[in-house]
């Protein structure tokens, strides 16, 4: 089976086709995604801006396509950055987001936070279902690892006993918010 996967992350992309070749489906990039003009993510949840990215690229793929929009929730900035995650920092990039997450949370021992996934399928235009998946870890005091993407170096996984960033891409797909949606979303594709 093929399913058409609509993200422009490189990090997202990489995960995602890791697991389809474990999992056993083909899951494929948009073609020409670059091309076509990014829907503006409105939505105050992830639900909402999941669902806004399937329904619209949809559009432009040959079969069924799905979109994720996840992100990072830390419980002491009240789940902060949440549906700001990619754009914490104004667009600066991941190093800055890190940063201003460390900042926020200075020396608060109360690190608690959570990554989110919400996987939307959809197909011509019309979302058919959404799936969502979450992993509980603690905000590190700094960096750990130069694996992964995004807020990974920061986010301590207690039962690995080392950050997101230390791991390698499979590992963190077995325990992951974007591995457990996915499994999710590929039980309903049977
Ligand atoms: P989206 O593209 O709007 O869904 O934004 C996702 C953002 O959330 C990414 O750019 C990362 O900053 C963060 N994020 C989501 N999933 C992960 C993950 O698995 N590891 C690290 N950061 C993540």
């Amino acid at each position: 089976m093929k399913v058409w996967c609509a993200t422009g992350n490189p990090g997202k992309l990489r995960e995602f086709r890791l697991a389809g070749s474990v999992l056993g489906i083909e899951i494929e990039p948009l073609p020409d995604l670059k091309s076509i003009e990014a829907p503006e993510e409105t939505g105050a949840t992830f639900e909402e801006n999941a669902c806004l990215k399937a329904a619209y690229y949809s559009r432009f793929a040959p079969g069924i396509l799905f979109a994720d929009d996840s992100g990072l929730e830390v419980d002491a900035l009240g789940g902060e950055p949440g549906v700001l995650s990619a754009r914490y920092a104004g667009g600066a990039g991941d190093d800055a987001n890190n940063e201003l997450v460390l900042e926020r949370l200075g020396d608060n021992p109360h690190r608690t936070a959570r990554f989110v996934c919400v996987i939307a399928v959809a197909e011509a235009g019309v979302v058919k279902a959404t799936f969502r998946g979450t992993v509980e870890g603690e905000i590190l005091h700094e960096i750990r690892g130069g694996g992964g993407f995004g807020y990974d170096p920061m986010f301590y996984y207690p039962p690995f006993g080392c950050s997101f960033g230390e791991v390698d891409g499979e590992r963190k797909f077995a325990v992951s918010h974007r591995g457990e949606a996915l499994r999710k979303m590929l039980g309903w594709l049977g």
